[in-house]
C-alpha cells in the first residue's frame, strides 16, 4: 500500500517535470548569449531553473496526490489531526532548502567574480547617458552614438551619467549596471558572437525613457582595428554621412540614403516638407536649430525626446556637414 502510493506520487511528479520543463526549453526564454558573461549568467539561471523544476513536481504531486486520497466528505466540518514535533521531517525540510539556497549562492558568486574580470589588456570605453541618449567615448578620445567592439576580447565599461539614473543593458550579454550621476560603474564584456543587438536604457528616467536606445556592434578583431584606426569613418560618402551615422540618428530617424529606418523622430527623407511646415526660416538653418536645440520646434505628432545635447556634442565642422548632407538628401515636397 505505502509503496503503491510512493509509485503513484513518483508518477505524478514525472508528469508535472514533465510539463514544466517543456515550458521550460521549447520556449525560447532567453535571448541568445552573445557574450562570455551571458553564457555564465544564463548558467545560473538553468541551475536554478532545474532545481526549481524538481522542487515544484515533488510539491504539486504530493498535492494532487492529497486532494485525491484524502479529500474529506462534504460534510465534515471537524479540524485535521493536529501535527507537531517529527524532529526527523523538520531537519529534513529545513536541511533541504538550506543546501538548495547555499548551493544557489555559491554558483552566483562564482559566477558574478569571474564575470568581472577584465584581464590584464582589456579595451576601455566610457560610456555616458543622459536624457535621453548613449555615448560612448574610446581611449583615442573619439566618442560615438552608439558602441563598436571587438569579438573576443574584454571591454570594460566605465559607466555614468550627466543627469538622473539611467541603467545600461544589452539583453544578449545579460548584465545590467546603472548609471549614476557623479559616480563610475563597471562591466566587463566578452563578446563571442559578432552581429548587432539593442542598448537599452532599463531604468525610468523620463518621458524618453522607452526611447532612448542605442546599439551595440560586435566585429572581428581586424576589422575593429580597422574601424578605430580609421575613426570610425563611413568608407565612403559625404563626410556628412559619417557624422550621421557616428551619432547614431539612423536609430531614431529614416533617411534612405544613409539605409536608416528609425521610426523614433520624424522621416528626414521629408525634410523640405517639414520646414515648409514649421516655416522657420531656410531649411539649413531649420535643420541646423533641429539638431541644436530641438525642443524649439517639435513636429506635430512628435514629442521632445531627442537629446539636446548634439549642439555640444558634435563639433562645429562636423555640424555644417551634417546639414549640408541632411538638406543635399532631402527630397522636394
Ligand atoms: Cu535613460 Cu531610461
Amino acid at each position: 500500500m505505502r509503496r503503491g502510493s510512493i509509485i503513484q506520487i513518483a508518477a505524478i511528479a514525472l508528469v508535472a517535470g514533465a510539463i514544466t520543463t517543456a515550458a521550460a526549453t521549447l520556449i525560447p526564454w532567453l535571448p541568445v548569449a552573445a557574450g562570455e558573461e551571458a553564457t555564465r549568467i544564463h548558467f545560473v539561471y538553468w541551475f536554478a531553473t532545474i532545481i526549481s523544476i524538481v522542487v515544484f513536481s515533488v510539491v504539486i504531486a504530493v498535492l494532487i496526490f492529497t486532494v485525491w486520497k484524502f479529500r474529506a466528505d462534504p460534510d465534515d466540518d471537524s479540524d485535521g489531526p493536529p501535527i507537531h514535533g517529527h524532529t526527523k521531517l523538520e531537519i529534513v525540510w529545513t536541511a533541504i532548502p538550506t543546501a538548495i539556497v547555499t548551493s544557489i549562492a555559491i554558483v552566483s558568486a562564482v559566477v558574478l567574480a569571474q564575470n568581472s574580470r577584465a584581464g590584464s589588456d582589456p579595451l576601455n570605453v566610457k560610456v555616458t547617458a543622459e536624457q535621453f541618449a548613449w555615448t560612448f567615448t574610446y581611449p583615442n578620445g573619439k566618442t560615438y552614438g552608439s558602441l563598436t567592439v571587438p569579438k573576443g576580447r574584454h571591454t570594460r565599461l566605465d559607466i555614468t551619467s550627466k543627469d538622473v539614473i539611467h541603467s545600461f543593458w544589452v539583453p544578449q550579454l545579460s548584465q545590467k549596471q546603472d548609471a549614476l550621476p557623479g559616480a563610475h560603474n563597471f562591466i566587463v564584456i566578452t563578446p563571442t558572437r559578432t552581429g548587432t543587438f539593442p542598448v537599452v536604457c532599463t531604468e525610468l528616467c523620463g518621458v524618453g525613457h522607452a526611447l532612448m536606445r542605442s546599439h551595440i556592434t560586435i566585429v572581428e578583431p581586424a576589422k575593429f582595428d580597422a574601424w578605430l584606426k580609421s575613426g570610425g569613418q563611413a568608407a565612403a560618402g559625404p563626410p556628412g554621412l559619417a557624422v550621421f551615422q557616428q551619432n547614431g540618428c539612423g536609430s531614431c530617424h529614416t533617411l534612405a540614403s544613409a539605409h536608416a529606418t528609425g521610426k523614433i523622430g520624424p522621416d528626414l527623407d521629408n525634410l523640405q516638407a517639414e520646414a515648409a511646415k514649421a516655416n522657420r526660416g531656410p531649411l539649413q538653418a531649420f535643420i541646423k536649430e533641429s539638431i541644436e536645440t530641438p525642443q524649439a520646434y517639435i513636429a506635430p505628432g512628435f514629442s521632445d525626446v531627442m537629446p539636446h545635447i548634439f549642439g555640444q556634442q558634435i563639433p562645429t565642422d562636423k555640424l555644417d556637414q551634417l546639414v549640408q548632407y541632411l538638406a543635399a538628401g532631402s527630397k522636394s515636397a
